[in-house]
């Protein structure tokens, strides 16, 4: 259970009546040990049972602070398993971080969120500034495309600690200013952490944009042609939302140990083997409102595993759902017939949905030339 101590008053007072120097100082500073919000060994690992949020002044939804759980420090060959994969170990249970920005009305509200008709759902880190802005003002700028409403959110965690987490902190504090399009809460935005990334905006999601039709689930480092994707989904014969979608690059049959020489490798401590459930690969992938209520329902019950893709698989898998394969999301990367071609060449860009992995001026470029009138392919 918690153990909020909620004694920082009754010591305040305490604290004012000692005359002594000494005495004061030693106090304050027991009363400051106490502000923290102490969750002991026995952290918890069931989210529905979590305390609800509470509303700061600033309106931001906060959560008490998540603590280590030591005990995981226990399991046979912690300490030859590499730093990072200790890291997640020790905080896998926390599912509710502070958030630093939130955006409550984004959608205008749960009741006016399904005039959403395409969220988009950008992951990206606070040091990213320049990729945020590009994307503003090219396939993610907000607008009315063939009649529907496209909006744009980038979630985000924190960088490093002191002077620097206090820095990156302040430019999306200046982008949110300005654009109001950042969701952050205060965790360390890891490779390991993307997982929880994705359910914490879920659980926003659920709380303050429940009814968007649909949304595109993207890294800040593609180039997604949204007229193409509204256009896509616009041509499917349920298209309000309220029906299963879950589409992109799609990837079956793998084993965890077969990936041992990438990114996703998971070791044995955090995932016996076994196959995963086909899943759609991070980069990119478009779903509908329902599915993604789905998988926020079926994360509950779920222990979270690091990487955010092969985590909706099994999502979708638990309710007995199945992504799907779209050939125009490219998330390795485009095929280009020869070596002396223009690999920028606006024609091999014009009627795909999405591509991996561009440069921000790339990014910039390929938006302007696809839109040319004058193009011809
Ligand atoms: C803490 O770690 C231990 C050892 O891995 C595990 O058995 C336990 O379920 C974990 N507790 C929580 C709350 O996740
Ligand atoms: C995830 O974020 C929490 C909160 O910042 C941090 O303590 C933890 O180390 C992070 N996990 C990983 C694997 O980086
Ligand atoms: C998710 O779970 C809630 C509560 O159990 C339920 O009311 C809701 O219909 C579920 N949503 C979906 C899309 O399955």
């Amino acid at each position: 259970m918690f153990r909020i101590l909620k004694r920082t008053n009754i010591r305040a007072s305490t604290c004012l009546q000692v005359g002594a120097l000494l005495v004061i100082i030693f106090l304050w500073k027991d009363c400051m040990d106490h502000k923290t919000i102490h969750l002991k060994e026995d952290v918890r690992n069931d989210a529905s049972k979590t305390k609800p949020p509470s509303k700061s002044a600033s309106g931001v939804h906060s959560w008490p602070r998540c603590e280590q759980n030591r005990s995981a420090a226990s399991d046979t060959d912690f300490g030859s398993i590499p730093q990072s994969v200790q890291d997640f170990l020790y905080y896998r249970h926390c599912r509710h971080f502070p958030m630093l920005l939130d955006l409550p009305d984004k959608c205008g509200g749960a009741s006016g969120s399904a005039e959403v008709f395409l969220l988009l759902v950008i992951k990206s880190s606070p040091e990213n500034y320049d990729r945020r802005e590009v994307l503003r003002k090219t396939w993610a700028k907000e607008r009315l495309q063939n009649g529907v409403r496209i909006q744009r959110i980038f979630i985000s965690g924190t960088t490093g600690t002191g002077f620097e987490k206090d820095s990156m902190n302040g430019v999306l504090k200046l982008e949110q200013h300005e654009h109001s399009d950042i969701l952050q809460w205060d965790f360390s935005d890891s490779l390991y952490n993307f997982t929880l990334k994705q359910i914490l905006f879920l659980e926003w999601m659920e709380r303050n944009c429940p009814n968007a039709r649909f949304l595109l689930n993207a890294d800040d480092d593609v180039f997604a042609v949204t007229d193409n994707v509204v256009e896509y989904l616009q041509s499917l014969e349920d298209n309000n939302g309220n029906k299963h979608l879950f589409t992109g690059h799609l990837i079956q049959n793998v084993r965890p140990t077969a990936l041992s020489w990438s990114k996703h490798f998971i070791p044995v401590q955090v995932q016996e083997s076994g196959s995963y459930p086909p899943f759609c690969s991070g980069g990119g992938i478009l779903l509908s409102g329902y599915t993604a209520l789905v998988i926020y329902n079926m994360s509950q019950s779920i222990p979270i595993l690091p990487f955010d893709d092969i985590y909706m698989g099994m999502c979708l898998a638990k309710a007995g759902l199945t992504p799907s394969s779209h050939n125009g999301v490219m998330t390795t990367s485009l095929y280009i017939p020869s070596s002396n071609v223009d690999e920028y060449d606006p024609c091999y860009y014009r009627e795909i949905l999405l591509v991996h992995r561009f440069l921000p001026a790339y990014i910039y470029l390929m938006w302007d030339r696809i839109h040319n009138p004058d193009l011809k392919c």
